[in-house]
This record gives structure tokens, sequence and C-alpha cells, in this order.
């Protein structure tokens, strides 16, 4: 085995993998412009307080996950740094920093990117991983809430991953929350003693967190719960019964989940996540997302409403790969491959592949000294269509194309083989669909 191998938790995306993921982030940045949510990218890191104040102190992501950057021996400033473990954070330090507030509302951006978190290696869970994120500040909703959601289900079938399930939620907001917390601290205190010693201790300071607790021994716990539906106020109510009614419009059947509050703490009312059909329980969420109304107002800024998602690419990767339905596209492959018998004809090659790519056409020049042969078994192993061979005969310029899928071997004029190569391959894609 090599000395170094990639850290724990993170994994090299090799060009087949790296290629599906671009073809995702191409759906993305597709759908979000249609949807018209701008692209914005923050920076891979933030002061740690950004992300402590905004997704919250006690949560899993801030006090278990979070990779804190240590600045080189002898900087001066000394700042706590965090490697981003998800978006929505730096948008918002962005949109207060850059006073987005004066902009047309509501502000809809858009982020594809690699986030981290200091989680327990497993399937569909890595220490690096990408999002699909996008974010839409200033609209108080309902109607955009159904909107983000519909925007992510519209992902979702266009990457061909079917049987995606929606579960929604509403967890209140500051006038209802504090008594149900109130209410779930008191049921969680008559079981402290079965409580194991992370969820006894976050009882005091963050209750709600319990509620998405994976230990085991809280299962059943959790299932005897208070919800929060028993709860929520009458403008809560109003604003879940708002959202309903627009998915049903948009033809989206979600199921609601009384338990699902979400692991980040900056949530309010609309909570939702998506899964695949069958496999909701398992802790592996395809996305999820909801509004945060309170953000803006806890890194520094007006009381501001607003509402995102974020999807797992990585996930829908694996899900993808699961249903066999893994796009299979490798278009660094030359079409065209220019081979030549004599060493010294390197610049002949050269000039041929770049007037070829320049009509464009995938194209690489075989630069080494090796043998003709080896040249074009090159080519062929390549996946190239065709082999351009440079010879004598380009003195009356011509040069032999080779057709390495058919066989076949043919001299073509110069001034006439970027038409010729582009007809000939569009025609005839040996064993090729269309
Ligand atoms: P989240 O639920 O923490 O939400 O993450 C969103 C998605 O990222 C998850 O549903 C999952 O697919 C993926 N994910 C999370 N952690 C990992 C991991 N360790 N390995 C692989 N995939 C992972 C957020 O991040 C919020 N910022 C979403 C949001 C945007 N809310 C409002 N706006």
């Amino acid at each position: 085995m090599p000395k170094f191998q990639a850290p724990r938790g993170t994994r090299d995306l090799l060009p087949r993998e790296r290629a599906v993921f671009l073809h995702l982030e191409e759906a993305a940045r597709d759908l979000a412009v249609r949807y018209g949510y701008a692209p914005i990218e923050t920076p891979m890191f933030e002061g740690a307080e950004v992300y402590e104040r905004g997704v919250g102190e006690v949560t899993d992501v801030v006090e278990k996950e979070l990779f804190r950057v240590q600045a080189g021996r002898g900087d001066s400033e000394r700042e706590r740094w965090a490697l981003r473990p998800e978006p929505t954070a730096g948008i918002t330090r962005a949109y207060l920093q850059h006073g987005m507030r004066t902009w047309p509302q509501p502000v809809k951006l858009s982020m594809t990117g690699p986030m981290f978190r200091y989680d327990r290696p497993q399937a569909g869970r890595y220490r690096q991983f990408w999002q699909f994120d996008v974010e839409a500040i200033g609209d108080a909703g309902p109607a955009i809430d159904a909107e983000i959601i519909e925007l992510a289900v519209a992902f979702f079938a266009s990457v061909g991953l079917a049987d995606v399930g929606v579960l929604v939620n509403s967890i209140g907001d500051a006038t209802c929350r504090p008594a149900y917390v109130e209410a779930l601290a008191g049921h969680f205190r008559e079981h402290a003693a079965e409580l194991p010693e992370l969820e006894r201790a976050r009882l005091e300071t963050n209750p709600l967190r319990l509620l998405d607790s994976k230990a085991e021994p809280m299962q059943p716990l959790i299932e005897s719960a208070p919800t929060i539906t028993e709860h929520l106020c009458g403008e809560c109510r109003t604003h879940f019964d708002g959202l309903l009614s627009h998915l049903e419009a948009l033809a989206i059947e979600p199921r609601i989940s009384a338990t699902l509050v979400r692991g980040l703490d900056y949530y309010t009312r609309t909570a939702f996540e998506f899964y695949r059909a069958g496999a909701e329980g398992q802790q592996q969420a395809l996305g999820g997302g909801g509004r945060y109304d309170g953000l803006v107002e806890s890194l520094g800024g007006q009381p501001t409403p607003g509402i995102g998602f974020g999807i797992g690419l990585d996930r829908v990767v694996l899900a993808l790969a699961d249903q066999d339905a893994t796009p299979l596209s490798e278009p660094w492959k030359p079409v065209v491959v220019v081979v030549g018998a004599d060493p010294e004809d390197t610049i002949v090659r050269l000039q041929l592949a770049t007037e070829l790519r320049g009509a464009g056409l995938a194209c690489r020049p075989d630069l080494t000294s090796r043998r003709l042969g080896k040249q074009i078994d090159g080519a062929a192993r390549a996946g190239a269509h065709f082999a351009v061979i440079c010879g004598d005969e380009l003195d009356a310029g011509n040069v032999q194309v080779r057709d390495l899928m058919a066989g076949t071997q043919r001299p073509v004029d110069v001034t006439e083989l970027a038409r010729d190569l582009t007809r000939a391959h569009t025609q005839h894609r040996h064993g090729e669909e269309g």
C-alpha cells in the first residue's frame, strides 16, 4: 500500500466519478439559473464564530464536527477559523457584509461546492462532501417555501433519480417553540436516568437536539415525546397550512413528520428533508433545508426571513449508482489521435491537432517517439474513433485516416481533414448509440 493515502473520510474523485459530479453540478446550475437563483461563491473557511452563532454552539455540526483551522506558526491575526460545514451561515454573512438588504428582495442565491464535517466516516457520510445549495433571503413565505421544495424535487427528477420522497414539518417560531421545548425537556427529564451522557448534557442546553439523537436508547423516548405540531401558535399553523396547500397545487405530496427537527439551530417554521422511498429512517437524507427567519439577526443584521436547502451530491451519486442510473460519459476521450512515423515530426502532429481542436473535435497528438504501430494501438486503447497518420504523403498534402472502430483506412486531403472527420464521426459512430 502506498505510504500516503487521502485522509480518512475523504476520497479522490477519479475521472469517471468526477464527470458524474460535474454532470450533477451542471444540472444544478442550469436549474438554479432557470429559477432565478444567482451564483455565489463564499470562502471555504470563515471565522469560527459565524458557525457558532449561525449554526448554533450546541449542535453536532459545531460541537463535534467543526474542522477548526490552525493558522501557521508566527501568524499574527490569531483569528479562530473553521472550514465550512455548510453554506448557509457563510452566505448569510456575505448578505450582511455586502449590504444585500438594498438589493431587490428576495435575494436568491445558489452555490455548489465542498463542505467539511469531522464526522465518523461511513457509506454516504464523508469528511469532505459536496452540496448543491440554494437560499432565498427576504421573503417570509409560505409560497416561496413551496417553490424551494419544488426546485429540489425538479433537481432529483432532472438527474434521473426516481422515487424521492419529501418529509415536511413545522418546528414553530420564537412565539410557540419555547413552551414546546419546555414540554419536551419535561418529558426527557422524567427519563433522565436512561439518557446517554451527551443527551443528558444537552437536555439542559438544547433539548430539541435530543429529537435527532441517533443513540439507540433514545429511540423509544423520542417516539413517546410530545410533538411540536400540538404546540404551534396560530401564525405558524397558518404558515404550515399555506405551505401544504401550495405544495398540493404543485402536485407535490409530502409526508408530514412531527419528529423532523433538523440538526442545525437556525431553523424556524418550515423544515424538510428528501429521502429515497423506503429509506426515510436511515439517517441518509439526500438533502434537507428549511426556513431560518432568525439567522440574519443572529449574525448581527436586521430581522430578515430566509429559506433554503442543501442537497448532498455524494448521496445523489450513490443513489444513482444504486438504481444503475449513473450517467456515463467520458468527454475527455479523444475522437482523433494524430500519430506519425517520424520521431522528428512532432511539430506537424501538434499543428494538425490544434487545427482539428479549433474545428471542435476532441483531438490529441501522440508526441512520443514510439513506433507507429504502438501509437496506433495507444489511440485505439484511449477509445479514439480515428488515427490521423502523418507520413511522407504530407508533402503532397495528404494524410492517412484510419477508422479504428471499422478497421478501414483511406487518404484524405489535409485541407479537408477537419470537415471530413467531423462528418465521418457524426455519421458513423461504430457500436455507439445516436
Ligand atoms: P444538512 O441537512 O446539514 O443541511 O445537509 C444537507 C445535506 O448534505 C444532507 O441532507 C446530506 O445529503 C448532505 N450531507 C450532510 N453531511 C454529510 C456528510 N458528512 N457526508 C455526505 N453528505 C452529507 C445543511 O447543510 C443546510 N445548510 C441546508 C440549508 C440550506 N438549510 C437552509 N438553507
